[in-house]
């Protein structure tokens, strides 16, 4: 193998989710919008930072007997716009695609202006946004006009889950 990079290998899964193409260092992200922290005994395996063709480096998180909801799977493209989504059965991918943000993001993450109506505490609105751009991501919130940028978005998705666990 003289001449060849080390590579980091991890078994298959039987069957649940690979999510492939991650941004290198965001694997952790994917878990805590998913609420997976270990305690739960789901069987994950988490590569970070590894050889990527298409990215460089990148992140893939393998999650075994799991399947993803629609509004998990929009989640993870707000905080991993390229991932791919992988789903096995039987040890083989027998569904591939891309994850996308939708046109308009519901109740994800919360407007970062204190004071738009989505915060006031009286009427509670879910936050609404529209997609301004998918990849790099950019959101503007319906209400108030605010515009967030992909690490804020990062930033305002894992506090929502935070704070809503
Ligand atoms: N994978 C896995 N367990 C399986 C099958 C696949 O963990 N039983 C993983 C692979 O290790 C890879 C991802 O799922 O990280 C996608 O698998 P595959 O489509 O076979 O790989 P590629 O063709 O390299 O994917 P792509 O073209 O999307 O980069
Ligand atoms: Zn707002």
């Amino acid at each position: 193998m003289s001449g060849e990079r080390p590579t980091l290998t991890v078994s298959k899964i039987r069957m649940g989710t690979v999510i492939d193409h991650i941004p290198a260092g965001r694997a952790l992200a994917v878990l805590r919008v998913l609420r997976i922290s270990g305690a739960e005994g789901l069987r994950v395996a988490i590569l970070m930072n590894v050889e990527s063709r298409k990215l460089g480096r990148k992140d893939i998180v393998k999650i075994e007997g799991k399947v993803l909801s629609a509004d998990e799977v929009n989640a993870i493209a707000l905080i991993a716009p390229q991932a791919t989504i992988n789903i096995v059965e039987d040890f083989k991918v027998v569904k591939k695609f891309r994850v996308e943000i939708p046109d308009t993001v519901i109740g994800v993450l919360k407007c970062p202006n204190p004071t738009c109506i989505s915060n006031k505490e009286r009427e509670p609105i879910v936050p609404r946004f529209r997609a301004l751009s998918k990849n790099p991501p950019a959101l503007q919130c319906v209400y108030c006009g605010t515009i967030v940028g992909p690490d804020e978005i990062v930033r305002l998705v894992l506090d929502h889950v935070a704070s809503s666990s």
